[in-house]
């Protein structure tokens, strides 16, 4: 099986660097969300401008309820913004005149809790997509499914359900169900908050490796500074609410990234300062009285 061990060396070492991504640049603009203006008028984010270039990984980092989630689901299309623009490779998908972007496979969503039908094996979960949207038969939809579950390791695990494998391989195949339509952009909204810290680190491992593979623009919500630092280009630190950018931290280190590298002087450097911005967030939202979301 093609499960990285924390502290061996990455299966992807030996292959060589995928061409320079061309997809999956976002550029949000000024964007404003206030949720129910006419009623309990909630500004969740205010006057946001982030730039993301294409098949970067890029971790979002801010206070509970400071409006990141609210910034995703507009990326996503799941709600409207109230004023700005979000472009996706120069196209508007909301903006002025246009509140609410598409849905569309060129973005998919990874969601905290999990989403896989428990009532279909890894490999029907993950040929849904393509055969509800007419894109493969059936078979080739399910032989391209079993095939990219093994790309993943997990190519012993198609005929199962969810419930019959653990959560990071439930997790792992939701990461490949995501993928099988190429899209240009993954959007995850702290997919490993509730892990414990040895199978946090194997999903580090396994994505870090289908970003090697496919170069993927990786939206990524997080609350876990490591996390951020080890897996992203780049650390956006928000504000507390209303949500807007703060500061942006480049992480330098190389890839293929390896768990040597938590330990390392220049990681803790970067630990110490994104959570310096961070901590001076947490306190604000602390003073304010803003609530933990769930
Ligand atoms: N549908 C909604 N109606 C009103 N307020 C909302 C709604 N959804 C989220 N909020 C509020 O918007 C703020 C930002 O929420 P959210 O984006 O979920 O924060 P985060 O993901 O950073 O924890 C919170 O104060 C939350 O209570
Ligand atoms: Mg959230």
């Amino acid at each position: 099986m093609n499960i990285a061990i924390p502290g061996q060396p990455s299966p992807v070492q030996g292959l060589a660097p995928v061409a320079k991504p061309t997809r999956g640049q976002i550029s949000i603009k000024n964007v404003t969300k206030i949720y129910d203006p006419e009623g309990v008028n909630v500004m969740a984010v205010d006057d946001c401008s982030m730039e993301i270039a294409a098949g970067e990984v890029c971790m979002i980092v801010g206070p509970s309820g400071c409006g990141k989630t609210t910034l995703l689901n507009a990326i996503a299309g799941f709600h409207s913004i109230t004023s700005g623009e979000i472009r996706l490779d120069g196209e508007l998908l909301c903006g002025p005149g246009k509140p609410k972007a598409d849905q569309g496979a060129d973005r998919i969503v990874v969601f905290q809790h999990g989403a896989l039908f428990p009532w279909k094996t890894l490999a029907e979960n993950v040929a849904y997509g393509p055969m509800v949207q007419g894109k493969l038969s059936k078979k080739d939809a399910l032989e391209k499914a079993h095939f990219k579950l093994a790309e993943a390791g997990l190519g012993d695990f198609g005929g199962k359900y969810p419930g019959e494998v653990s959560s990071g391989m439930a997790r792992r195949a939701e990461i490949v169900r995501a993928l099988i339509n190429d899209p240009a952009v993954l959007l995850l909204d702290e997919p490993y908050r509730a892990m414990d810290a040895l199978t946090k680190s194997i999903m580090h491992e396994s994505l870090l490796e289908v970003y090697d593979r496919t170069k993927v623009t990786i939206f990524f919500i997080t609350h876990d500074l490591d996390e951020a630092i080890f897996l992203g280009d780049k650390v956006y630190v928000v504000t507390t609410r209303p949500c807007r950018l703060k500061k942006t931290v480049e992480v330098k280190l190389p890839r293929p990234r390896n768990f040597e590298m938590l330990s390392s002087e220049e990681f803790r450097v970067l630990v110490s300062e994104i959570n310096e911005a961070v901590h001076e967030e947490a306190i604000k939202a602390f003073q304010s009285g803003e609530r933990e979301m769930a």
